[in-house]
């Protein structure tokens, strides 16, 4: 049968991506992992081989139609089939669907377009058959997934991953993310990530529109500089497996992030009540009882709290009765840091 099916994370930057150029490159470099129960799973069914140099598309999404879906994919599909020429002529079966719901605030980008894109190289590859290298293999998928979506080139590996070039690593690319599993100490690679659902109202303002208004941004130039030296000490920090500092950098550049949102003009506000109320609770504890735990936010209200997986009895027991309070409905995702994608065909 000619189908490929891949079940893709999403992920939470710790260094983060905000504000872009050309053709979707970033102006600084980011850092994130790969989450594990957040995913979406994509199964692409291909027939024809049509002269056309047009890649047919139809898509449903959790088991529906979309005709706002079907037109974003087939748009983006037809502008990649310039770096996988093997899908032009062909006719495209998309089914799509996220193992989280849509109204949890989760972004869904960087799953979807990574599922999609790993499944576009896959197709591929059982066509033509060149690509030699698993590494060769995730590096394209990676490339065409950050021109759907920035923060999905970093969805294909598993665990942590850099996206953006760096002066001081040659390896580091602005076209695609890398693995960088092999460049830190163990105990970040079994972190857990207590996801905190402070709200399921659709976001007040898009990514892309946060991104834009980082052009015209007066703090901007200073924002990029500073994400710069914090990718670098991140990196030091956590090839040494120093957890504390690892904690202060993660909140700092979450806090940067928002700032940016708060300062630009029209200037937004994505955190809610409840977000500083976490966020306070979650210093206290630290503070309390001296765990290297910390918070980092996306681009919306809900509170990832990062944590040492040695400590979970006791976060868990702290989650149930100081976090959940703030959270819609005392939902959360009990997450963790991730094995990366899963083909599953
Ligand atoms: C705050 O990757 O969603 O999550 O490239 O326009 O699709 P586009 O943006 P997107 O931006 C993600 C921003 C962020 C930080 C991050 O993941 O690095």
């Amino acid at each position: 049968m000619n189908q490929t099916t891949w079940r893709s994370p999403s992920n939470i930057a710790l260094i983060k991506y905000w504000g872009k150029k050309g053709n979707q490159l970033p102006m600084n470099p980011s850092l994130s992992f790969s989450l594990d129960k957040a995913f979406t799973e994509t199964t692409i069914i291909f027939s024809g081989g049509t002269d056309s140099n047009k890649v047919d598309v139809s898509l449903t999404f959790e088991g529906h139609k979309n005709k706002h879906f079907e037109d974003r994919i087939a748009k983006f599909v037809n502008s990649i089939s310039e770096y996988i020429p093997s899908l032009k002529g062909l006719r495209l079966e998309i089914d799509s669907y996220n193992s989280f719901p849509h109204s949890s605030g989760i972004a869904s980008s960087a799953s979807s377009m990574s599922a999609l894109a790993l499944g576009l190289v896959s197709i591929e590859h059982k066509l033509l058959g060149q690509i030699t290298h698993f590494s060769d293999f995730q590096q394209k998928a990676s490339f065409i997934a950050r021109l759907g979506s920035g923060s999905a080139a970093r969805s294909v590996y598993g665990g942590y991953s850099v996206w953006g070039a760096t002066p001081d690593n040659s390896l580091f690319s602005n076209e695609y993310a890398m693995d960088i599993n092999d460049l830190i100490h163990p105990v970040f690679k079994t972190y857990g990530d207590a996801i905190l659902l402070v709200t399921n109202k659709e976001k007040k303002v898009s990514s892309t529109v946060g991104h834009q208004l980082m052009e015209s941004h007066p703090f901007a130039d200073s924002k990029f500089t500073e994400s710069f030296k914090n990718m670098e000490l991140m990196l030091e920090v956590m090839k040494k497996g120093e957890q504390q500092d690892f904690a202060l950098l993660t909140e700092l550049e979450a806090l940067s992030l928002h700032a940016m949102m708060m300062t630009s003009n029209p200037s937004f506000l994505l955190m809610e009540p409840q977000t500083l109320s976490i966020i306070n609770k979650i210093r206290d504890f630290r503070l309390q009882t001296g765990l290297p735990v910390c918070f980092t936010l996306d681009a919306g209200a809900n509170v990832h709290f990062i944590y040492p997986d040695k400590d979970v009895k006791l976060v868990k027991s702290f989650i149930e009765s100081e976090l959940l309070p703030y959270c819609v409905q005392k939902q959360w995702i009990d997450d963790k840091v991730g094995l990366g994608p899963v083909r599953l065909t």
